[in-house]
């Protein structure tokens, strides 16, 4: 096949998270993180794109980049804003969002949770305690029962390593906890069991109601781990990075498999919990041995020369092609690229930074590996967690006090080739 027809053979989207865009709801922990001044500039997520408000125009952007799929997450503490009540008003809401997707013809994939949570979850131990799972999976039904003749393609959680690193262990994101690794380990058990319970729930569900099979899975952030002078202690380090940042989460929310680090006990059995590997990928680690077990063997550097993006994050195109053989050799599933994209306020490089990611699927595609989705990160310029409105990873430009919206020139390309399927 050549590059127009393996183009043509996947389904070209952008990612985005609700707490990013939506704005106005002051129920979720993110909301108490802004109000108790966590974001280092200040910045406020009760802003953010007013996308609330502003879904049918959004739409219309979409439309203009001729998308084929749209990542959106539902906003569990709108839907749900105090325990077991739930807001026929923010359901009929996303049930007309999602209407106009399909009526553009742009197919959803439906995240059920993306960083935040509800503050009646937070405040009650939020993932350490072992009720979540309940709690995570009563709201997955409703979900599931309200969206599931609209949505078939689902992401149960996004990045649980990345949520539970940062609030457990970096302490950045909320609840601001910081070195606690038994705490990063307790969530990861629980999300990987709500995870794989959720995948039971949604097919249960969905085909009984509706007689549809949707195809469900997780997004796990995974990196590349590379050791700066090789030395046994660094490869010692890169094989616990691998293992404990991203592959205890795969092993368990794609087959169910429990590890050293982390007992899944007697709720889930080893089989299949996912329809495909659900990748977000951005960049990688040197790591530099060190004796310190606290960090794992090692400090994480960067490439000597390394091109970076405005957040000094390393442009790797190269790793994404490497983590993708690496999983599908390993599970031999369908991939997706739930995430990808890069903070560029200049517009500089965004543009060579998509054509040489997608280089890399086309030539994992070229070896017979399905991947069957691309969703860069993200459709505007949004609110980007602990660094605020600082941080562009937008295809369009936003200005959070005009909110104006504007396409970037790496907009007009991603635009061509979603439309022409010519990188
Ligand atoms: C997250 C997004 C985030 C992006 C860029 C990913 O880790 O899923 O919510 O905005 O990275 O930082």
């Amino acid at each position: 096949m050549n590059e127009h027809e393996l183009l043509k053979d996947i389904k070209l989207g952008v990612a985005t998270a609700s707490l990013q865009i939506e704005g106005g709801d002051r129920n979720n922990s993110w909301y108490d993180w802004c109000e108790a001044g966590k974001i280092p500039n200040g910045d406020h997520c009760i802003i953010a794109n007013d996308h609330w408000n502003r879904a049918a125009q959004d739409i219309e952007l979409m439309k203009d980049l001729h998308l084929d799929t749209y990542r959106m997450s539902l906003e569990w503490s709108r839907i749900e804003p105090r325990e077991g009540q739930f807001d026929q008003s923010a359901i009929q809401h996303y049930r007309t969002e999602l209407l106009a997707l399909k009526a553009a013809g742009i197919e959803p994939l439906v995240t059920l949770h993306h960083f935040s949570n509800p503050t009646w979850f937070e405040s009650d131990g939020a993932w350490m305690d072992a009720k979540c799972i309940d709690r995570f999976l009563k709201f997955v039904e409703i979900a599931v029962l309200n969206f599931g003749d609209i949505v078939t393609e689902w992401t149960t959680i996004n990045e649980p390593n990345v949520y539970l690193f940062m609030g457990y262990v970096d302490g950045d994101f909320p609840p601001g906890v910081k070195g606690d690794i038994r705490a990063f380990l307790k969530g990861a058990k629980h999300m990987s069991i709500a995870h794989c319970k959720a995948y039971e729930l949604i097919h249960s569900r969905v085909k009984e109601k509706f007689n549809l099979t949707p195809r469900v899975g997780a997004a796990v952030h995974v990196r590349v781990f590379d050791a700066f002078r090789n030395t046994l202690l660094e490869r010692l380090a890169c094989h616990l990075y691998y293992r404990l940042f991203q592959e205890i989460f795969l092993d368990a929310m794609i087959a169910g498999k429990s590890s050293r680090f982390l007992g899944l006990g007697s709720s889930i059995r080893p089989g299949r919990y996912s329809d495909f590997i659900g990748i977000n990928y951005y960049s990688r680690d040197i790591l530099k041995g060190k004796w310190d077990p606290a960090n794992l063997f090692a400090e994480r550097l960067l490439q000597d020369n390394a091109k970076t993006n405005d957040l000094k994050w390393e442009i790797y195109p190269e790793g994404l092609g490497r983590l993708i053989r690496k999983y599908y050799e390993q599970f031999g599933l369908p991939i997706y690229i739930t995430e990808n994209g890069t903070a560029d306020a200049s517009d500089a490089f965004r543009q060579e930074y998509i054509k040489s990611h997608l280089e890399q699927i086309l030539s994992c595609k070229a070896q017979q590996i399905p991947v069957e989705r691309y969703y860069y990160w993200t459709l505007m310029d949004n609110f980007e967690w602990m660094e605020g409105y600082d941080a562009r990873f937008g295809l369009i430009a936003h200005q959070v006090e005009s909110q104006s919206r504007k396409i970037r020139e790496s907009g007009k390309y991603y635009a061509t080739v979603c439309r022409d399927r010519r990188l």
